[in-house]
């Protein structure tokens, strides 16, 4: 396929990050940009000199746009896939894939029967641990797999009551109590990517939410959710054991990490918490890596500069260099790259040549619907078992795809 338009569906604090980047890949002809609120398409498109705008998504659908990038709230993701692909658009979309395993499984037949290009921007499969973790894995250094701890910690107060209230208007309590578990995938993903495994089925918990917030409340949430942490244990494939937290309410600093992953093999392991990440093995190195798979800090482009103003909680995660793990597959990407800052830890450049190429020749990317599926079913089916206090379940095999 020749270089192609991009339409980027969203103009929220994400969407606009990725303005700049597909813009920039040789891959691409044309961005355009679709937003439901009138005043924000307006200033986003003056303000990135984007040229052609949609105020709907049936507009985008009905145009000579090749491929949507969604970045709407993320209960809206699966429905807006979907259409997308129905009307012959390849599809971008930020995590979640879906919020139900039925959304997953007809995302999976809609790729199937379209033939079209869906991947998920899975950004922890580019973070430094797991990149650091891949790479001995694929040497065969981790030796059999055991145990993983993947764990999103990330207190509402440390920037998702502003990200909430920016585009939920007077109810965003009702999405903002998203139960933990259906934004599963930063975690789930960092044991997965590495280790090539599934997850089988799951026992998980809920926190029942104290605060007088007024969020994760039963009569006010869109899912009649009142967890504002869930921890699951799961099995995988290869006969291991994997721990997830999704933390909402937790007292940890802004500052620490928020998204962790530990893995142990029968010949060594990699643990990573704030401030500190060792590779050590059975015959007793402690190695600290920290230095390895940590990204530099970053100036945010001009363009962005007010919206970090209005937020700086989004300065860490939303603007970063690269870490020295990703030196070497930083290689493969685009010169006009260089010029940009990436974010979540490295990962915004990789997530947008991985989708340009796969569309260009028609390959699949990294994360594809099927392991956009592995990353997202367990975490819906690990809600279902903390409703029913930990009730032992089976997670459903997607399948894969056929070579
Ligand atoms: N590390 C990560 O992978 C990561 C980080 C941040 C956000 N995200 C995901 O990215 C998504 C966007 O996050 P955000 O913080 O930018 O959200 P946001 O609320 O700031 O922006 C969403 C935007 O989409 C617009 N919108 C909603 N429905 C629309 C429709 N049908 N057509 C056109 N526009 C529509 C809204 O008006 C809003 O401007 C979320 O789903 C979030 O989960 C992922």
């Amino acid at each position: 396929m020749k270089p192609f338009k991009l339409c980027i569906v969203g103009a929220g604090q994400f969407g606009v990050f990725f303005i700049p980047l597909f813009r920039s890949h040789p891959g691409i002809s044309e961005v355009s940009l679709c937003e439901s609120d009138p005043e924000r398409l307006a200033k986003t498109s003056r303000d990135h000199g984007v040229r052609r705008v949609f105020a709907s998504m049936g507009e985008v659908l009905r145009s000579d746009v090749d491929a949507v990038a969604i970045f709407t709230q993320r209960h809206s993701h699966a429905p807006l896939a979907l259409q997308a692909l129905r009307s012959g658009k390849h599809v971008y979309c930020a995590v979640p894939a879906a919020t139900t395993l039925e959304e997953l499984e007809e995302l999976i037949e809609a790729v199937k029967s379209t033939g079209l290009t869906y991947m998920m921007g899975e950004t922890s499969h580019y973070y430094g641990a797991t990149m650091f973790c891949r790479e001995k894995w694929e040497s065969g250094a981790f030796g059999d797999f055991v145990y993983g701890e993947g764990e999103y910690c990330h207190d509402m107060a440390h920037g998702f009551y502003s990200a909430f209230r920016y585009s939920g208007g007077p109810d965003w309590k009702k999405v903002a109590s998203y139960p933990p578990m259906l934004y599963p995938t930063h975690s789930i993903a960092m044991v997965l990517s590495v280790t090539g495994a599934r997850m089988t089925s799951v026992s998980c918990l809920g926190f029942k939410d104290r605060s007088d917030d007024g969020i994760f409340r039963e009569e006010v949430s869109e899912w009649n959710n009142a967890f504002s942490n869930q921890t699951a244990l799961f099995r995988t494939s290869d006969g291991g054991m994997a721990r997830i937290n999704e933390f909402r309410r937790i007292g940890l600093s802004s500052k620490a990490r928020s998204v962790r992953l530990s893995l142990y093999g029968t010949k060594a392991g990699f643990e990573e918490q704030s401030g500190m990440a060792a590779w050590v093995t059975h015959e007793g190195t402690i190695e600290d890596v920290e230095a390895r798979i940590r990204c530099g800090a970053a100036e945010p482009t001009p363009r962005h500069q007010a919206l970090i103003e209005a937020n700086p909680a989004l300065q860490h995660d939303f603007v970063t260099d690269y870490a020295e793990v990703h030196q070497k597959a930083r290689l493969r990407l685009p010169a006009a790259f260089s010029k940009l800052h990436t974010g979540h830890e490295g990962s915004h450049h990789f997530l947008v040549d991985d989708f340009v190429i796969a569309v260009l020749h028609d390959t699949l990317p990294p994360v594809h619907i099927w392991q956009a599926a592995r990353y997202n079913a367990p975490g819906i089916v690990a809600h279902q078992s903390s409703l029913r206090d930990g009730e032992h379940m089976a997670i459903p095999d997607l399948g894969w795809p056929v070579e």
